[in-house]
This record gives structure tokens, sequence and C-alpha cells, in this order.
């Protein structure tokens, strides 16, 4: 059987130059079929908000939702490391309340988590998670719970300033003690210049190829999620045909009286 990924095994990719998988699950059964297809993390997104209990963004999320996920998606996960997204306003407050909503997840079934941005205070919770054993993957660029005050869905980084700007910070994140960054929605080259210079891998959501690994949203690769398409996301289904037509079979068979047959009774 294939071996447990990792923080080693993350880290060995970076620096052997491989290419790791990284995709979003929120319940049992899909984060089983991705562990199986060999996606190496497999990440409870705070994009669930959205794409599985209809939000508008992702800051009405909890702690109490995505501990539920968290629980979902390990008991699926045999080989994949599982990472949870933080929501919002669960390790903004103070370090004690980040530790313990992060420790929730990892009492869960996680096996890191992903926190969004860069402060002197967001370092100091990653230095404090890493102290007891929590790994962290940080997330520059476009980060999502800053919707409001970045303006709306941009692409960061786009001046030599701004980019320099999201280095130095990826520097400060690597020196507290993350494991990984994803970069979301910067410029190609200026995030191969960052995941160039960094010693811990890169993960890209829509950054380009240059990055250590990729990042999406399952639900966008699956065609499951109708509402919007980012540019940089990969459809490789249709999952929206597949369950319209399963469920317009199902409809007619029930009005027809085809379903059930003399196979399904007792
Ligand atoms: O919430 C999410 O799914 C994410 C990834 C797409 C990086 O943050």
């Amino acid at each position: 059987m294939a071996k447990k990924v990792t923080v080693n095994t993350i880290q060995k990719y970076k620096n052997n130059n491989e290419k790791f998988s990284v995709l979003t699950a929120y319940d049992y059964s899909t984060a089983k079929y991705l562990d199986e297809a060999g996606i190496d993390i497999i990440l409870i997104g705070d994009s669930l908000a959205m794409v599985a209990l209809g939000y508008e963004t992702t800051h009405s999320v909890g702690v109490d939702e995505m501990r539920i996920f968290t629980k979902a998606v390990s008991k699926g996960v045999q080989h994949a490391m599982v990472v949870t997204d933080m929501p919002f306003l669960s390790y903004h407050t103070d370090i004690s309340s980040a530790v313990r909503n992060c420790g929730e997840m990892i009492k869960n079934g996680a096996n890191a988590v992903k926190i969004e941005g860069f402060s002197e205070y967001i370092l100091s919770v990653i230095r404090r998670l890493s102290q007891i054993g929590i790994p962290v993957m940080g997330h520059l660029g476009f980060t999502p719970q800053f919707l409001n005050s970045l303006g709306g869905y941009k692409i960061q980084g786009k001046t030599q300033e701004a980019a320099d700007e999201i280095f130095k910070q990826a520097k400060e994140l690597e020196k507290a003690g993350v494991f990984s960054i994803v970069l979301e929605m910067v410029p190609q080259d200026s995030a191969k210049y960052i995941s160039e210079n960094l010693s811990v891998p890169t993960i890209s959501c829509g950054a380009g190829k240059y990055c250590d690994a990729q990042v999406l949203v399952s639900d966008d690769v699956f065609g499951k999620f109708s509402d919007f398409k980012p540019k940089f996301a990969r459809k490789y289904g249709d999952m929206k045909s597949l369950i319209l037509n399963c469920a317009k079979q199902f409809n007619e068979d029930v009005k027809s009286g085809r379903f059930p047959s003399d196979d399904e009774i007792f």
C-alpha cells in the first residue's frame, strides 16, 4: 500500500523538483476516490462555503462546520495528507483560540491546517502552532477571507513592488515554520521567482506552472459547481450533466412505474 504523505514527503518533492497535486474534498466518498487516484494533499477548503453550502463568500463558514467536514474527509483518506482550511475568525482574535480551533481539526483527523494572509500576528500564530506540532500551510496573493479589503477577486503581485512584497511575506512565513505556501491569483512570472527562491514548496492556485504543486477546487474539476468558473480552473468532467441525467431518469422511472423492478424488491 502507498505510504502516507507527510510534511517530509512534501519537502522531498520540492527538493527533488517533483510536482505534487492538491484537490479539495468535503465528503467521505469524494475523499476516498481522490486518495485512490493518488492525489497528494486533500484540502478541506473553506471554498466549501460556496460550493457545498451555497453561501456567497467563504466568510460564512465556521469552526463547527469545518470540524464536521474534516471528520468526514479524513475517514475516507489513507494515503494523502489531509489539510483543513481554518475559517474566517477562527484564528484571528488571539493565539489561544487559534490553537484550540486548529487543534480541534487535528483531533478530528486533519494532518495540518491552512491559514491565510500575513501580519506579525499571523507569524506568531504559525510559530505557536509549529511549536505544538501542528503543521501550517500558508496562503498569500489573493486571500478570499480578505475579499472585502482587497476590493474583489483581483490578481495580486502584478507590479514589481507588489511581487516583492509577496516574496518578502513568503520568506517570513517560511521562517515562522510553514511547510508550504499557496499562491493564489499571482502572475506566473512573480510566482516563478517566489518559488525558485523559497525552500518550502509553493502551491499554485491560478499562479501558473512554475510552482511546486497545483491546487484546484474539486467541484470545478468535476464540473459539478456551475455558478461560475475561475479562469485558472480546468474542468475534467461534467458532473452537473451526470447528476441531471440520473435524476431525470429516476424521476421518469418512478412516475412511469419502471422503478422498482422485481429485482429491486424484497
Ligand atoms: O478554500 C479553498 O478551497 C482554497 C484553495 C482553493 C486554495 O483555499
